[in-house]
């Protein structure tokens, strides 16, 4: 488990699955390991969103994918179906990243099992994104884990966002300067709007 500055002093007894920064205290999401509070926010956000297209970045086997595509409308789920891209420097610490390269793989069936109703897209964020037509999103999640595929999915879903739409992203973590954190922090510097956090979960409404 990774604590909150992301140093890891016990990096052998860290989560291999998607919740490696979790907390202690686990729920499930999905069959994600996630905390009560983390959980709630996030069928909070999905009952409050408006109707509309949705979009997850970042989909795995598919756990979150699930839930958010139980709605009428159009729902994409975008991975690599291949785990991450090669770390960048801001994935790395002291020559160690939680994230390398090919960590998380699942085969994109999975997804497809566990959200039959999604569209999925194959592909490396910023990549794949020219790919995406649809815009008016009602709800997009992002959770990739790393630095710079999050910042570009931010950059790229904020002007793409239905007006009262939801951006919630996994991974935040106030005081962390790399990986998805600082990503975060750093698109909420720059546009100058201090997301809405419950544990992990970090979200804008549009
Ligand atoms: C933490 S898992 C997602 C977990 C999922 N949202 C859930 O809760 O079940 C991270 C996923 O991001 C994908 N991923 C990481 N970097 C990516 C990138 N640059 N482009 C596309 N997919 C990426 C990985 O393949 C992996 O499936």
């Amino acid at each position: 488990m990774l604590l909150q500055g992301g140093r890891s002093p016990a990096r052998s007894q860290a989560r291999r699955g998607p919740g490696g920064d979790l907390p202690r205290q686990a729920a499930t999401l999905g069959g994600r390991l996630v905390t009560p509070q983390e959980h709630a926010a996030f069928v909070r956000l999905l009952k409050q969103c408006p109707d509309g297209p949705r979009i997850e970045l970042g989909v795995f086997r598919g756990a979150t994918l699930g839930l958010i595509a139980k709605h009428p409308g159009i729902t994409i789920g975008v991975d690599s179906f291949a785990g991450m891209a090669a770390p960048g420097k801001r994935d790395t610490k002291d020559g160690w990243t939680p994230y390398p390269l090919g960590r998380l793989s699942a085969p994109m069936r999975d997804a497809q099992r566990a959200a039959p109703k999604a569209r999925l897209l194959k592909g490396f964020v910023p990549d794949i994104l020219p790919a995406i037509t649809e815009s008016g999103f009602a709800f997009a999640h992002l959770d990739m884990d790393q630095y710079g595929p999050t910042l570009a999915a931010l950059q790229w879903v904020w002007g793409r966002m239905a007006p009262g739409g939801v951006i919630c992203c996994d991974d935040w973590f106030a005081d962390r300067d790399w990986l998805a954190a600082g990503a975060i922090n750093d698109f909420a510097a720059g546009i100058g709007r201090i997301p809405e956090t419950a544990g992990r979960k970090a979200w804008w409404i549009a």
